[in-house]
């Protein structure tokens, strides 16, 4: 089975001020309908890496990148950030990948409905049912035509997650989409994602601080390692499979 996501060994590196970071990936494969956890302490690299699998961040150096989406085509990363391919990237990105950040990222001057049907329409996807039918699923039908300042933080949190799958991609990245609510409602939350993208065969990558809540979701783990080095002027963080 070929791999979703490819990475040999990867590197980013940021410089700015103080201590440098540096991300370092060895060599991590993830196959399609894996569902993942990217594990760590604040800092350790966690949002820098998903960027880089959500093709919005480019690595420094990388042996191998690539990407190849369920039913769609295999992408060397590498080469089309080498060429600066952007239009290509972000073409790939709209069309494979959904993406939910902590703070969940919807646009407050839009309804939930509209924020939802954004990565449709971004595509030229005809309107159906689907909107309504995902926010059945996640339980906020009843919020479509609210704007979202007037959701509670994890209805907001839901309808992150249903705009990032609206528009069908068979790639979930969350970025700790539950960390700002109570561990009952984030548990519950991750429940109904799971249930609902085990039926339409996604691949997801979520990273979580909550330990506990990954090991029992039975999420495979990506186990992450910290250490200075040159002499104290870089922390660097590696993940491994
Ligand atoms: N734009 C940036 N410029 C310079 N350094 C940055 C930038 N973004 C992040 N960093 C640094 O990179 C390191 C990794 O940050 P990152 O946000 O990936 O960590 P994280 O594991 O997601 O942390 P948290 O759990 O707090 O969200 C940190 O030391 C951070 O200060
Ligand atoms: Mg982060």
């Amino acid at each position: 089975m070929p791999s979703v996501y490819s990475l040999s060994n990867v590197v980013k590196e940021r410089l700015v001020g103080g201590v440098g970071f540096r991300l370092h990936v060895p060599s991590i494969e993830i196959k399609a309908e894996e569902n993942i956890a990217l594990v760590g302490h604040s800092g350790c690299g966690k949002s820098t890496l998903l960027d880089m699998l959500a093709l919005i961040l480019h690595p420094d150096k990388s042996d191998g990148f690539s990407i190849e989406p369920v039913g769609g085509k295999s992408h060397d990363l590498g080469k089309l950030w080498q060429r600066r391919r952007q239009s290509r990237l972000s073409q790939i990105r709209k069309q494979h990948i959904g993406y939910v950040l902590q703070s969940g990222g919807l646009l407050p001057y839009l309804t939930v409905r509209e924020n939802i049907e954004l990565p449709r329409r971004l595509l030229k996807l005809a309107d159906d049912d689907s909107i309504n039918s995902i926010a059945r699923v996640l339980g906020i039908h009843r919020q479509l035509d609210k704007l979202p300042g007037l959701l509670s933080a994890g209805e907001r949190q839901r309808a992150a997650f249903a705009r990032a799958l609206s528009h069908r991609p068979t790639i979930l990245l969350a970025d700790e989409p539950t960390a700002s609510l109570d561990p009952i409602t984030a548990r519950k939350i991750m429940a109904v994602v799971m249930e609902l993208i085990k039926g339409l065969k996604i691949t997801l990558i979520t990273a979580s601080h909550d330990w506990a809540h990954v090991y029992k979701m039975d999420l495979r783990t990506l186990h992450q390692e910290a250490k200075p080095v040159e002499n104290g002027r870089i922390y660097q963080s590696t993940f491994r499979d």
